[in-house]
């Protein structure tokens, strides 16, 4: 009954190893470490390696008798994609299908798949539902949608039970200040937002005051990374019970803006984040928050975390990196 978790070191993926090793599970962790660290890796095994490697797969799964796979190995910088979108067609599509031919060679046939909100692109409106467009703005999220589909049609031709699980956007750190997010590997705004409050950077830059919102700014649905763990864990045992294959998006249901996160980590802070107004960005849409329920009615999960905490654990794990 072990568990591989390819993408184990890496932000969510380590949370996730955690929370399961923290339960009793068994899993192996598979990760190369270009994009991940070792030392997010706890009482697991951890071999580096690439998802890529088919032959490696199989091998792990036999040794290690594993019986489901949680896929999170893969690039996910949308404007890195848009530069070097090779990188991101060959570790992301063609490392999950030579991942799941690995898998099904040592009959592993249940996968929980890591996708993205991405994966709607510029919404016309929100809250946005599984059935909404699937329409990618940029490579990293077409790659998303391209695995989503890999997926489904292993599932026809081969049997492989799958779950997909669509992201919002993923934020905070753990409760304890032991894992969090990489910022020198993020453009992602919490991250930056915290390098602005602790003085690491110049203001924050915040792109775009002029969308049709409540303040002007960037609305998304921010997830607290430990309530995206646990879905994960729903989304296994939801496969293990014979749960049909599913998508689900992950996401609170609530639109916070980009002012809205500010003023949660002044509230920390105790004063100002430095922060400059500045033209919007190319390609964001102006609000993106999830409907949330089919994941409730289906896997019984919903995000548990409030907004504060996760501003609360972003800023005390960043500040804690400083020291
Ligand atoms: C959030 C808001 C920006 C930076 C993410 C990523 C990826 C994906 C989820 C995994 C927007 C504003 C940002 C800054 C700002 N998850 N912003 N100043 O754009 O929703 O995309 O979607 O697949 O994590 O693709 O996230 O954090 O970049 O931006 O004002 O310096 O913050 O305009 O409104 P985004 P983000």
């Amino acid at each position: 009954m072990t568990i591989l978790v390819t993408g184990g070191a890496g932000y969510i993926g380590s949370q996730t190893s955690r929370l399961l090793t923290s339960l009793g599970r068994e899993i192996v962790v598979l990760d190369s470490l270009e994009r991940g660290n070792a030392n997010s890796v706890f009482g697991a095994p951890l071999v580096i390696g690439d998802i890529a490697d088919s032959a490696l797969v199989t091998d792990l799964c036999l040794k290690y008798q594993v019986t489901s796979v949680i896929h999170f190995a893969a690039y996910k910088s949308a404007g890195e994609s848009m530069s070097q979108p090779e990188m991101y067609w060959r570790n992301n599509v063609q490392g999950t299908v030579n991942l799941i031919e690995g898998m099904l060679a040592a009959n592993v046939n249940h996968i929980v798949f890591s996708s993205s909100a991405a994966v709607y692109g510029n919404p016309q409106s929100s809250p946005i539902s599984e059935a909404s467009a699937i329409s990618p703005a940029n490579v990293y999220a077409e790659t998303k949608a391209t695995m989503e589909r890999v997926i489904r049609w292993y599932g026809e031709t081969h049997g492989l039970r799958w779950t997909s699980l669509r992201y919002f956007n993923a934020a905070g750190a753990s409760s304890d200040g032991v894992l969090g997010e990489n910022w020198d590997i993020t453009t992602n705004l919490i991250p930056l937002v915290m390098k602005a409050a602790l003085n690491v950077s110049g203001p924050l830059q915040v792109l775009g005051n002029d969308y049709a919102t409540k303040d002007g700014t960037g609305i998304r649905d921010y997830v607290h990374v430990e309530d995206l763990a646990d879905a994960h864990v729903k989304a296994l045992d939801y496969l293990q019970s014979g749960g049909p294959n599913l998508t689900v998006n992950l996401g609170t249901g609530v639109g916070t803006s980009v002012l809205e996160i500010l003023s949660a980590t002044e509230k920390v802070l105790g004063h100002a984040v430095p922060h400059e107004f500045a033209p919007r960005r190319l390609g964001d849409p102006a609000a993106v928050y999830a409907d949330a329920t089919l994941a409730k009615r289906t896997l019984g999960w919903s995000a548990q975390k409030s907004l504060q905490q996760i501003i609360d654990s972003a800023f005390h794990w960043h500040l804690n990196q400083l020291s």
